[in-house]
């Protein structure tokens, strides 16, 4: 074969569609359910954006975007992620005018080139959920509690978030230089990306998972001893709602996330059986985000959930799905006249709503009686020359073998009465 799908992309063939049909599913009802309306947006938008929004010293900015320049010069950007996008969408749709927070959410294929992985790929599809135009931490945990509704709806066991505030523009500096000091002192013993951090993103020095730089970042100052009274009260309310409600959470100081707009909570949920690549979700608040892009100061609060990775966990958890339809009827014909009848018969069927399919091609009774058992269908119907002479179908069950003979008009209504209204 000349082709293969591109590096880190996978096709998700018929029988893998009930799983993503049932997280769509579920996740579009509870989207609903929660009063976020749905939005969708380019697949790709300007550079700009997301080296402003998600920040430029991020890895996603610096090492994962597929950028191009279109033919009329101008920068593009698959989307890496939602958030940025829906601010824009929010800013120049005017949507501050409506009633606040402005709740929505998307679901789409998302673009990073990393290095592919067990539930790590180049093209991911994320369910996106945000809430726009709020600081109340009673809507951080509405988000949080959206994700958690979906995981629990679908089953997923020992569920838990992992949390943290990573302050605002008032209290981060100071930890910052407080943690850039700690760190300067131990860079000799770092890896070679936690050098290059430490002048660029000093938080991210604390989610480094190369062992050499675990024992520098297990003393390292925590930010919860950094918060200023309004980061701190806000974390602690949240925690509040969580211990409320018996949401269970770690709270954990090194989570710090891979995009710049977060200011205040983030949070994860990590579940078992995705290999190293075990957040099935992240989020958080990322108050600054508009401000970055241009836009007035406009608080917000979000998720994203990588699909793939819900599907793997299910799998993982032997959590079951209902698979799609095995066909009720296959007609099967031998003979001239009778595959333009089959044709026929089966749309008379399908416009009962019956699922029903046929043989093509020339081929005895025995291979399609074959290719019936293969598909799984309930009946066959055998359409030879007796049949056509007599205007009638031989229905076979393909459970216990029972033949019965049915006129052609009464085909559909004979299926209906026998498979019990399924
Ligand atoms: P993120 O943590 O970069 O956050 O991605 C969100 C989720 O997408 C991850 O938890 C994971 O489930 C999935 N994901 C990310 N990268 C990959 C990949 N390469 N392959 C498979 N799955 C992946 C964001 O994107 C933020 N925009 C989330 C957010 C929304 N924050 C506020 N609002």
């Amino acid at each position: 074969m000349a082709f293969q799908s591109p590096k880190g992309t996978k096709d998700v063939l018929p029988e893998e569609q009930p799983y993503w049909r049932l997280v769509e599913e579920t996740a579009g009802k509870i989207a609903r359910l929660y009063g976020y309306g749905r939005i969708d947006l380019p697949v790709f938008e300007e550079t700009a954006l997301y080296q402003r929004g998600v920040g430029a010293g991020t890895d996603i900015v610096e090492k994962e975007m597929y950028t191009f320049e279109d033919k009329g010069g101008t920068l593009l950007t698959l989307r890496p992620e939602f958030t940025a996008g829906v601010m824009r969408a929010y800013l120049e749709n005017g949507m501050a005018q409506r009633p606040r927070p402005v709740k929505v959410w998307s679901m789409g294929p998302v673009f990073r080139y990393e290095r592919p992985q067990a539930g790590r790929y180049r093209q991911h599809t994320q369910f996106n959920v945000e809430a726009i135009g709020e600081q109340d931490p009673a809507l951080d945990f509405e988000i949080m509690s959206v994700a958690y509704q979906l995981y629990s709806e679908l089953g997923f066991r020992n569920l838990a978030f992992q949390i943290n505030s990573i302050g605002c523009p008032e209290c981060r500096p100071a930890y910052l230089e407080k943690l850039s000091s700690y760190f300067q002192r131990r860079i000799d013993a770092a890896c070679d990306d936690c050098k290059k951090r430490l002048s660029r993103n000093p938080l991210r020095l604390l989610d480094c998972k190369n062992p050499s730089c675990q024992p520098a970042i297990d003393g390292a100052p925590a930010i919860s001893d950094s918060l200023c009274a309004d980061c701190a009260g806000h974390f602690s309310t949240l925690r509040q709602y969580l211990e409320d409600h018996q949401r269970p959470y770690t709270l954990n100081p090194r989570l710090v996330r891979g995009l710049d707009y977060y200011t205040k909570t983030v949070f994860e949920v990590w579940a078992e059986g995705i290999g190293s690549q075990n957040a099935v979700c992240g989020g958080g608040r990322y108050d600054g985000l508009s401000e970055a892009i241009g836009g007035p100061p406009t608080p917000g609060v979000g998720f994203a959930s990588g699909m793939e990775r819900i599907v793997l966990t299910l799998k993982h958890q032997a959590l079951g799905v209902v698979p799609e339809p095995a066909p009720e009827v296959f007609l099967a014909h031998l003979g001239k006249g009778a595959e333009r009848k089959a044709v026929e018969l089966l749309s008379a069927l399908r416009s009962s709503g019956i699922v029903a399919v046929m043989g093509f091609g020339d081929r005895s009774f025995k291979a399609q009686m074959r290719e019936a058992n293969t598909r799984g269908a309930r009946f066959v119907g055998l359409i030879g020359e007796s049949e056509m002479a007599a205007g009638v179908v031989q229905v076979k069950s393909m459970k216990d073998g029972s033949q019965t003979e049915v006129r052609w008009e009464g085909l559909a209504g004979h299926i209906r009465n026998r498979s019990g209204g399924r």
